[in-house]
């Protein structure tokens, strides 16, 4: 009975981590850019946004709290030529993540944040936060999420949105999961006439065990190690 159980809970470890593998999240940093690609996000317009708040950035949260202690930062007022951060990814989900300001200490500025998203130039959502009365910075604040897109290349957008006052972003870091794709298996298929003449005629079941060799030998040999001591038992 306990072997049994074991056994099955093996299978669903190996199962799990046969899954995971390929599948990566890369971060797109707002000053480094993408870590695979080193793109780096638009900030547009040029001259609206500050990195790490410059000179004139009432903003000041901890940078040792921040993604690679960068962030870029910019305020809306209606009117003004919309505020924009564009980045491109390859993948099926996208994490956003900014920093939310409620009431630091000082001088007093707008913290409100009101920011709509556009993925492949549709609009997909809002993120929505009123300043607290609490001097603390929200940091890592996800404010996008979407676990459910096609993998493929997606273009992204955030547009400050100031109609009703005015808004701040703090832009850190994006997240998204690349799925690598498995590695094409050597072609022996019919479809490769060039040379299929030239070969012998191979058994139809050796092409299953050729095709599955990595698996066997992923899956298979923990699989057999694991069973030896059960079978022991
Ligand atoms: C990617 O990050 C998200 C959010 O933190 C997490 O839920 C997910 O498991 C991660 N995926 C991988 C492949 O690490
Ligand atoms: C950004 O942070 C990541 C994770 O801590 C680190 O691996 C990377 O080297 C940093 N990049 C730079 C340019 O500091
Ligand atoms: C996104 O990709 C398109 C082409 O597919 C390119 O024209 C555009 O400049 C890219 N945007 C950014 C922010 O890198
Ligand atoms: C996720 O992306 C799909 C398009 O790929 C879109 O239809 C859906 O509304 C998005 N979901 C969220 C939560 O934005």
């Amino acid at each position: 009975m306990i072997s049994s159980r074991l056994i099955s809970a093996l299978l669903i470890v190996c199962l799990r981590s046969t899954e995971a593998v390929g599948q990566r999240n890369v971060t797109i940093d707002d000053e480094f850019g993408d870590e695979i690609t080193q793109v780096v996000p638009s900030f547009m317009p040029l001259g609206g946004w500050t990195l790490r708040g410059g000179a004139k950035g009432f903003a000041k949260p901890d940078p040792s709290l921040t993604y690679n202690r960068t962030w870029h930062d910019a305020t809306q007022h209606a009117g003004e030529i919309p505020k924009t951060v564009n980045f491109n990814f390859t993948g099926p989900s996208l994490y956003v993540y900014c920093i939310i300001a409620n009431t630091p200490p000082g001088r007093s500025f707008d913290t409100s944040a009101h920011y709509n998203f556009f993925l492949d130039g549709k609009f997909v959502g809002t993120y929505i936060h009123d300043p607290q009365a609490i001097p603390d910075y929200f940091y890592d604040s996800l404010v996008y999420v979407n676990t459910t897109m096609e993998n493929e290349h997606h273009s992204f957008s955030i547009i400050l949105d100031a109609r009703e006052k005015p808004v701040l972003m703090l832009f850190d870091y994006a997240v998204y999961t690349t799925i690598e794709q498995r590695s094409p298996t050597p072609s022996l298929s019919p479809t490769d006439s060039s040379e299929a003449s030239d070969r012998p005629i191979i058994p139809s079941n050796a092409g299953v065990v050729r095709s599955n060799t990595l698996g066997v030998v992923a899956l298979g040999f923990p699989m057999i190690a694991m069973l030896l001591p059960v079978v022991y038992l």
